[in-house]
């Protein structure tokens, strides 16, 4: 019989444990703030240990307490490759609030190590995708670059507009649409000087940005997206 044991109260711990709960699956929980003993007690009991830790102590914390034990043992992250350790990457983003039962249901977890989400979370009904282990580093590379450089981007944007009075709701109408184009068409959906080859504006916007850092990333978009519009002399600005 599937018992799981989810070690950490970080972010992804407390979503897990929630989902869990909701799917009436009665995980036990160990964290750092818990008798190590416990913990000794709790793998025995567990025939399923999720490792809902950072990144860095996730390969020492296996050898130091899973390691040749008979437990399928899984990882969350996106970017690490363990021998003997499942990775079962949720592709979402989890931050301090929970989410409710619909939104867990439809997280997909991309899976290296096992093809099937029944050996690795018995129990979720959970759509998934197997990625092999060298595809690993470009896959999460894509989740960095598509979900976590936006957000950048956006915080810079919205930042810059509050400066100049132009308010946060106004900005939140043009993100919805711009997001929801992109989600109906990636293809179409971008619009602005890069898509109409307008370097005269590009120039301007290069120029407004005269000493803030965000000066490179406009270039390196450029650079990415249509390299032949900026001469050699005005890569140099
Ligand atoms: N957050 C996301 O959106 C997201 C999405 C997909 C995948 N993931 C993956 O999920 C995993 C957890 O991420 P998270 O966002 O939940 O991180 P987090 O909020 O920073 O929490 C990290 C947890 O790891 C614990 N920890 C750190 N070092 C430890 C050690 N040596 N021994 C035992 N526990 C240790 C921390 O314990 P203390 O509280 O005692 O410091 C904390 O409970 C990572 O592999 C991450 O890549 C995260």
């Amino acid at each position: 019989m599937t018992k799981y044991l989810i070690v950490g109260a970080g972010k992804v711990a407390k979503h897990l444990n929630h989902y869990f709960r909701l799917l009436e699956l009665s995980p036990l929980n160990w964290d750092r703030s818990q008798d190590p003993h416990l913990l000794k007690t709790k793998v025995a009991e567990a025939s399923h240990v999720l490792l809902a830790i950072s990144d860095t102590a996730i390969e020492n914390f296996y050898k130091k307490n899973l390691a040749g034990l008979d437990k399928t043992v899984v990882h969350f992250s996106g970017a690490l490759n363990i021998k003997d350790v499942i990775a079962a990457h949720p592709l979402m983003s989890f931050g301090p609030e929970l989410y409710d039962f619909e939104t867990y249901l439809k997280i997909h977890f991309v899976l290296t190590g096992t093809d099937s989400l029944l050996e690795a979370l018995p129990g979720l009904p959970n759509n998934f995708s197997v990625l092999p282990a060298e595809k690993k580093a470009l896959y999460h590379a894509m989740c960095v670059v598509g979900g976590n450089f936006p957000v950048i981007l956006w915080q810079k944007m919205f930042a810059e507009f509050e400066k100049m009075g132009v308010s946060h709701e106004a900005a939140r109408v043009y993100l919805e649409t711009v997001l929801q184009n992109t989600l109906r068409n990636p293809q179409t959906a971008l619009t602005g000087p890069l898509a109409r080859g307008d370097k005269h504006t590009i120039l301007k916007n290069l120029e407004s940005l005269d000493g803030d850092q965000f000066q490179k990333l406009y270039f390196s978009f450029v650079e990415a997206v249509s390299p032949e519009l900026l001469s050699e002399k005005e890569r140099q600005l």
